[in-house]
Order: C-alpha cells, then structure tokens, then sequence
C-alpha cells in the first residue's frame, strides 16, 4: 500500500479554507488533518469545532483526519460531528480515561488513533493495540506548525512500527511534524502509512498545490 497524505489545513490559506478543501478533494487525496487544540494540553487554539464539523459538508470523498491536542476530548465530539470515516486522534497524555474515549469514538463509527508526544514513550501504545486502528506519532512537540523535528524520531518511529509488526494486529502509523521534503521519504523507510503534510512541504509558501502533492506522492510511495 502506498503512503497516504494528510494535509494539514490549519497550514493552508486560512481565509480561502472552503478552496482548498475543494482542491484537494478533487484530487482524490486520503486525508483532510483538522488540528484542534484547547490552549492547555498545547498553548494555543486553532481550528474551532464549527469549522471542523463545518469542512463535512465541503467533503465529498476525502476523510478527516481529526487530531485533538485537548484535556478530556469527548466533550468536543458532538460539535465536530464525529461520525463514520473519520480518524480521530486522541493524545495519551491528556486522557483520564483512555479506553473510554477510544470506546466512545469507536461507537460512533469511527477509527480510534492514539497519538503521542515526543517525550512519550512507543511502549505505553501496546496496551492499546486491541482497540486502536492506529497511532499518531508526533515528530516535533505538538501545538504550531514550522517547529523542528525532535532528535530521535527516526528510532521512535522504527520502533513503533515493529511494536506494531511484534502484535500482529493491522495497525496504521502517522507521522505528524515537520514532515519535509528532505525527511519524508525516510519516515516512509521506518513504516510511516499516513503524512501530515504541512508548512514544511505541501504549504511551502509559492509552491502550486497540485505539483506539490504529486511530489510528496512519489516520495511516500
Ligand atoms: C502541530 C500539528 C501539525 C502541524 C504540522 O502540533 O499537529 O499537524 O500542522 O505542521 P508542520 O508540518 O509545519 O510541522
Ligand atoms: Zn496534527
């Protein structure tokens, strides 16, 4: 299977949201990513819970990819409209009651990722590898766009994928952060599925959409 691409929309053109949306829809790309953050797990805000469940309406074959960096996220599910086909992730380190957020996401018809943060190690994942479809591994600390890859990444990223190879279940890895032109094909070599593609690559400022995501294509392939 080759990589998949998730953009990420709060890198894009913030006052021409609903064209890019349309643009990359158009072009049969997997993944919409759709940031939203609650200005305390991550010391900012970005994407609102409107918005997010607003791009439902714009999309006509491609599937959020909702990352929540938020305390307690369940309370957030009903005003994004989550529902069948979405991903959404969820961060470790700001859930109570992990098993029950996963549950209650599974119960709506959609895919259940647990994300983690950098300092966070790829073991506390195997606890959850019966009720998970995948995983979100953050390569740089979660909450802006244009941060720098954290040492070590690589290694995390190779371990996750053999944890995963090690359960046997059919797990999917994304990688989040500074997935750049120069660092995607390597994060593919270490089992990465799913890209965010933001400011380091697909929302380079000047670069043309449509070149650019043929680009990262062959590169993930
Ligand atoms: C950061 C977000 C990422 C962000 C990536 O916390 O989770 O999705 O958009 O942006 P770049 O590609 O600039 O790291
Ligand atoms: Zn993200």
């Amino acid at each position: 299977m080759n990589g998949m691409l998730s953009p990420s929309l709060m890198c894009a053109d913030v006052l021409n949201l609903q064209s890019e949306l349309t643009v990359l829809d158009k072009m049969g790309v997997e993944y919409i990513h759709l940031d939203f953050m609650d200005n305390r797990f991550v010391s900012n805000i970005t994407l609102d819970t409107g918005l997010i469940k607003a791009t439902k309406s714009v999309l006509t074959q491609m599937k959020r990819d909702i990352h929540i960096m938020a305390y307690e996220p369940q309370q957030y599910f009903d005003r994004m409209d989550i529902g069948e086909g979405d991903i959404v992730s969820v961060h470790y380190e700001a859930c109570e009651k992990l098993s029950d957020v996963i549950a209650d996401i599974r119960q709506r018809g959609a895919s259940p990722f647990l994300a983690i943060s950098p300092d966070t190690p790829a073991e506390v994942l195997c606890d959850f590898f019966d009720v998970i479809d995948g995983c979100l591994v953050m390569t740089v600390y979660p909450g802006f766009a244009g941060r720098p890859i954290v040492p070590g990444s690589f290694e995390k990223l190779a371990r996750v994928k053999s944890l995963i190879k090690e359960s046997g279940k059919n797990i999917l890895m994304e990688v989040d952060g500074h997935v750049s032109w120069d660092l995607c094909r390597k994060m593919r070599d270490c089992g990465a599925d799913i890209f965010v593609a933001g400011s380091s690559s697909l929302y380079q400022k000047g670069l043309d959409i449509e070149d650019a995501v043929a680009r990262m294509r062959e590169l993930v392939k």
